[in-house]
């Protein structure tokens, strides 16, 4: 998918980014999701994930929706060796990725992976929760916000991936041909729009949405 903002602008976020880390580890993970096409956080987005946990002081993350391990790569960074970042995904072969990368990265030691039904894991999850990311599969947000809200203290941060959806949330992509392809897009869209409202009119949380990438959405519990 083509990003929101003009590709210079996307491009010269990434850049910016880039700028600090150089990793090849890091370098090597994005080459496969460029190669395999696989939605990735990005740079930009990355690099923003570490600056919000570190800001709200955070040691303890989970996941929901790990991939490779690229957004947890991240979150690593934030947390230390003596944090904690719980994993979580339907793939094996994603953990066995994530694992192999973040060892080689250096990052693995606050790093659980847990395969299976990433909201069904949360739920079964019972240790110290600083931030919640939310990158699973979009009709699932709604879901996944509710289960975090009631779980997260004050000072915790609830973060989630893709909440302008490509444009979709406001009505900037057009509608599938195949009327059954834009009947289900129609609902996922629906989904992340109702989570974005739910998390907006919930007076315990202060949130914004910053336009990287495809929208990353921060609320951080106040009351
Ligand atoms: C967008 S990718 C995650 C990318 C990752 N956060 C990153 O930026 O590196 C979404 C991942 O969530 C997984 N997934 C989607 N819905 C899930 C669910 N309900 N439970 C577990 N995994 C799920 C998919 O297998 C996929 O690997």
């Amino acid at each position: 998918m083509d990003p929101l903002l003009p590709v210079q602008i996307d491009g010269y976020l990434d850049d910016v980014a880039a700028v600090e880390e150089h990793d090849p580890v890091l370098t090597e993970m994005e080459r496969r999701a460029s190669a395999s096409s696989f939605p990735i956080v990005g740079r930009a987005a990355g690099r923003f994930l570490e600056l919000i946990t570190g800001l709200a002081g955070a040691r303890h993350v989970v996941e929901l929706g790990s991939g490779f391990g690229y957004s947890a790569y991240w979150f690593s960074r934030a947390v230390g060796p003596h944090g904690s970042v719980l994993c979580t995904d339907r793939s094996a072969e994603n953990a066995r990725l994530a694992e192999d990368y973040l060892r080689r990265a250096g990052r693995w030691e606050p790093v659980t992976y847990a395969v299976g039904d990433a909201l069904e894991v949360f739920a079964g999850h019972e240790g110290p929760l600083d931030v919640v990311f939310c990158d699973i599969g979009k009709g699932e947000y709604p879901q996944a916000w509710r289960a975090a809200a009631e779980r997260l203290d004050v000072g915790g941060v609830f973060i989630a991936d893709n909440v302008l959806w490509y444009g979709r949330v406001a009505g900037l992509a057009p509608a599938d041909q195949d009327p059954d392809v834009a009947a289900a897009q129609a609902a996922v869209t629906d989904a992340v729009r109702e989570m974005t409202r739910e998390v907006a009119e919930d007076p315990r949380y202060v949130s914004t949405i910053a336009p990287i990438r495809d929208g990353v959405l921060v609320a951080h519990r106040v009351a």
